[in-house]
Order: C-alpha cells, then sequence, then structure tokens
C-alpha cells in the first residue's frame, strides 16, 4: 500500500483551455496520456492517489464530467483537493460531490479521510501573489496593500477549514497527519505562514502542495525539510507527470 500525490492537471476535455502556457509549453503537450500511462505502472488499485486541486478547467460539473470521469479512470483510490480553478466545486457542496462519486472519488474539504494510521487532511489554503512592485534592479519594493489585506481574510478563512480537518481527524484519534494545500504555505516574501504554523502545531509530517507552473515559480515556497516537516511541491508539470510517492 502507498501513497502518492500530483495537482494541477488543468484537464479540459469538453471545456475551452484558458491557460496559453499550456499550449505553447512542451510539458504540456498529451500530458493527460502520459500521466495515464505513469499511474498505470506505477499505482495498484490498493494505493492512494491524493489530486492537489486545479483539476478541469470547466466551469461547471457538467462542463467537468469527463475530465472527472480520466480522474475515476486512474488506478487507485483518488482523493481531490480544491483548487482556485476549480469552478464546479462550490466548498458548501462538497458532501454532495462525496454522494454523486461515492466509491469513485473522495473530495476533501472540511473533512479527512484515513490512511492506515495516518489522518490525510486538507484545504486549498491561499497566499498573496501580489502585484509587487519592483525597483529598478529587479527587487521587490513594495506590494499592493489593499490586495494584501484582501489576501489575509482568505487565508483566515482556509485555515478555518484546515483546523475543521484536523480537529475531526484528532477528535477520532489520529495523531499522525499530512497535510495538503493547493497554494503553497508560504508566497515569495514568507519564511512562515498561519499554514506552516498550523502544520508545525499539529506535528504534520509532510506538507504537500501545487498550484506553481513553469520552471521560474517551482521555487516559490517551501520544499524540502524545515523544522521536522518535509514540503513537496506536486504540481504535475513540475514532477513531469510522475506522481510523487508520499510514503508507503
Ligand atoms: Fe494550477
Ligand atoms: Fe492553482
Amino acid at each position: 500500500m502507498s501513497l502518492y500525490a500530483i495537482g494541477d492537471l488543468h484537464l479540459h476535455f469538453q471545456s475551452e483551455l484558458k491557460a496559453p502556457s499550456q499550449l505553447r509549453d512542451k510539458v504540456w503537450q498529451d500530458h493527460e496520456r502520459k500521466l495515464a500511462a505513469n499511474c498505470a505502472g506505477l499505482i495498484g488499485e490498493e494505493d492512494t492517489l491524493v489530486l492537489v486541486g486545479d483539476h478541469s478547467w470547466g466551469k461547471n460539473l457538467e462542463e467537468c464530467r469527463e475530465d472527472l470521469e480520466y480522474i475515476c479512470a486512474l488506478p487507485g483510490r483518488k482523493i481531490l483537493l480544491r483548487g482556485n480553478h476549480d469552478m464546479f466545486w462550490d466548498a458548501k457542496k462538497t458532501e454532495r460531490l462525496n454522494g454523486l462519486y461515492e466509491g469513485r472519488l473522495s473530495f476533501l474539504q472540511n473533512n479527512y479521510y484515513a490512511y492506515g494510521d495516518y489522518a490525510l487532511v486538507g484545504t486549498k489554503g491561499y497566499c498573496f501573489e501580489g502585484p509587487f512592485y519592483l525597483d529598478r534592479y529587479g527587487n521587490i519594493a513594495g506590494w499592493d496593500e489593499a490586495e494584501a489585506a484582501h489576501a489575509e481574510k482568505l487565508v483566515a478563512r482556509e485555515i478555518e477549514r484546515l483546523t475543521v480537518s484536523f480537529d475531526m481527524a484528532r477528535a477520532d484519534g489520529f495523531r499522525k497527519y499530512i497535510m495538503f494545500l493547493h497554494y503553497p504555505p508560504t508566497n515569495i516574501l514568507q519564511k512562515n505562514s498561519a499554514f506552516t504554523r498550523m502544520a508545525e502545531q499539529y506535528g504534520a509530517e509532510q506538507v504537500i502542495y501545487g498550484h506553481c507552473h513553469g520552471e521560474s515559480r517551482f521555487h516559490d515556497s517551501i520544499r524540502g525539510k524545515k523544522r521536522g516537516i518535509r514540503y513537496s511541491l506536486v504540481s504535475g508539470d513540475c514532477l513531469r507527470w510522475h506522481p510523487m510517492k508520499v510514503m508507503d
């Protein structure tokens, strides 16, 4: 039994592709076929695959139907997290999605899933992405204060949701956690955040996130071990469509 993670498939079997970089960059060419082949060679039916959001470009559930069917057809148990582009997933209607896809997909939001004696907890997360203002040397000299204040509100809401996830698992007796986010845990200016503090407070062993696309963004946040926690970026293009093994 093994646990794997990947994110940001940005599927568009039925819907319009909205990111020009997905058309241009070679890593995205035929990525659905590459991922399916890699999963088939790696993941067994007893394994679990967590997909950390940005599943589909579809604007609603109907436009995402084939994208979600593609994910259903991947091997193993599939657990999905919400990404910023997942318009089909209203956070308040997660139970409905879990009902619709019962036995095929599990949607992680204000709940948790067991993996052996670990609890898989998570939420979309959030981090301030600018605008940043640069000086003539290209160094960050300031940022949009109003946007930063708005970002703080969104972070607070996501922290509430993550607390629900951790506390439900803890109430059920879990003491070991793997924490999943869609957004990176810190922005490019931060060393710590409400999310890293939360991971430390609950003793999460790993924090796994996506959202960062393209070589120039792969090191926007923490990667590797920090204060005993392993941080991993698992966006599909970063992993070149090979799911990362989180643990056996
Ligand atoms: Fe993405
Ligand atoms: Fe994203």
